[in-house]
């Protein structure tokens, strides 16, 4: 397939034009998530939680910078948003708002389990775009920068991490996992076999 793009490789595969196309959805959709997950969170904790709403805004400008990203890099890979953004619109706010009312600790550990499955798929994703789309590398490279930061931000304020806190994050990791395979129909393991192949 021929790019017009100068950044870009000249040449790329049909399936690698797809998976790249499949990359830029799942992750438009992860940040629409995201910016579903920090605006509910913020709601509660406006009403129980004041001292943590300015890093949670914070993080919420991020993540609404991160989504108008790969909102403007999909026309040109030829991508549209996943048909079924209520899933994360109404999962993601679900998730932030239950995550809320457990308090400070359920706030934190939401953001690392989300923040954490976010970078284990960014990683991945930088792999297989090495030397296929070197715009998109960096595009993904700069986001997962602040990623770890909002991971760090959050395991810092953890406090010793016990059964419950594991039982949590596990569970939100799972939710976060099932809502991007639903919002996508799949496209998300179809990448995932894809990128783990790209690396054997
Ligand atoms: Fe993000
Ligand atoms: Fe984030």
């Amino acid at each position: 397939m021929l790019q017009s793009d100068t950044n870009r490789p000249k040449l790329l595969s049909v399936p690698d034009a797809l998976t790249i196309a499949r990359i830029v959805r799942v992750n438009h959709a992860g940040e629409f998530g995201a910016i579903r997950i920090y605006s509910a969170q913020i709601l509660v904790s406006g009403w129980f939680w004041p001292d943590c709403v300015p890093a949670l805004s914070e993080m919420l400008e991020d993540e609404r910078r991160h989504c108008a990203l790969f909102r403007e890099a999909m026309p040109i890979r030829k991508s549209r948003p996943c048909r079924v953004m209520r899933f994360w619109s109404y999962g993601g706010w679900l998730l932030g708002f239950l995550t809320a009312l457990v308090g400070r600790q359920g706030i934190w550990a939401c953001t690392a389990a989300v923040e954490a499955a976010v970078h284990r798929h960014l990683d991945d994703q930088l792999y297989f775009l090495k030397g296929r789309d070197p715009e998109l590398s960096g595009i993904v490279l700069s986001i997962r920068e602040e990623e770890i930061a909002h991971l760090r931000y959050a395991e810092e304020r953890l406090v010793s991490p016990n059964a419950v806190h594991r039982s949590l994050r596990f569970a939100i990791s799972a939710a976060t996992d099932s809502l991007i395979w639903l919002s996508t129909w799949g496209d998300s393991t179809r990448m995932a076999r894809v990128l783990r192949a790209s690396r054997r």
